[in-house]
């Protein structure tokens, strides 16, 4: 279900977003530029980010891809200089980059665990601390960490995935606690099952039906409707809002036991 397509006033905001080399990171760097910020498209794979920019600057707005990987402090460090000197500023954070790995506890290799929490917890601290040290700087800005309902749930058979991002959600009050006096706002927003090209296929199956009629709106969240609440927390709509995390998930959180 398309939903209808939000903008906020972001004019001349420099918004880094990582992940968005493709899925919800370039649905957010699209949705961004839309609302006058300019972009830095950021992930490891540089050309897919490049060619996310080339999509954004045909449109009208102003992007610039940059290789990142979140979990390596030195391609972080690396970045987020890159970022400052190109745009002069850093006003906006979405710390969207995250993977999963699947399967049952008892047989989770080290290797999994590691590159899970690596990715989802540990990036997006480094990537708040070097935005934060921009920001500070400069008198403020909101970073966004992109959670997950499985932050505040859980779910069999993800565990590293799960535990990452609790850790997310309370890493974004420690975050909020520290750096309110900087005027650095931290948020997370945490979807609940969204569709993707990755999971469109699983959604269609029966499991995939199963599961929608455990989620009380009964649809699949889409990319859209996350806009409205990425929004108010990238912008000064949210101007009093910090240590928060907005769920958006069709219910699905306070489905029925
Ligand atoms: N889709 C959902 O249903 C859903 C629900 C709740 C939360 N989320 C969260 O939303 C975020 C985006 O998910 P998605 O569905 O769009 O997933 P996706 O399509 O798999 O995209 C993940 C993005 O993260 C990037 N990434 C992975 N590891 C990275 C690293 N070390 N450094 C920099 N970038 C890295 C990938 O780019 P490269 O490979 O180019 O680095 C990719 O662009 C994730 O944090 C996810 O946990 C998704």
């Amino acid at each position: 279900m398309p939903g209808p397509s939000f903008t906020a006033n972001l004019g001349g905001r420099v918004a880094l977003v990582t992940g968005a080399s493709g899925g919800l990171g370039a649905h957010f760097a699209a949705l961004l530029a839309r609302s006058g910020a300019r972009v830095a498209v950021a992930a490891r794979r540089a050309e897919s980010c490049a060619a996310v920019c080339e999509a954004l600057r045909a449109a009208g707005g102003e992007a610039e891809a940059f290789r990142l990987d979140v979990a390596d402090a030195a391609s972080v460090g690396a970045a987020f200089a890159a970022v400052e000197a190109r745009f002069g500023a850093l006003d906006v954070l979405v710390n969207n980059a995250g993977i999963s790995a699947a399967g049952p506890s008892l047989d989770l290799p080290e290797e999994a665990w590691d590159r899970v929490v690596d990715t989802n917890l540990k990036g997006a601290f480094l990537c708040a601390q070097a935005a934060a040290r921009i920001m500070r700087a400069r008198g403020g800005g909101a970073i966004v960490n992109v959670a997950s309902i499985l932050g505040l749930r859980v779910a069999a058979q993800v565990a590293p995935y799960a535990a990452s991002k609790a850790g997310l959600v309370q890493l974004t009050r420690a975050l909020a606690l520290e750096w309110a006096r900087h005027g650095v706002r931290v948020n997370a927003l945490c979807p609940g099952y969204v569709e993707t090209d990755i999971n469109r296929g699983f959604f269609a199956s029966d499991a995939g039906q199963a599961m929608v009629k455990r989620i009380p709106q009964r649809r699949i969240g889409t990319a859209e409707d996350l806009d409205g609440p990425l929004l108010l927390l990238c912008s000064d709509a949210s101007r009093y809002m910090t240590g928060a995390e907005i769920a958006v998930d069709g219910g699905h959180l306070v489905s029925s036991l």
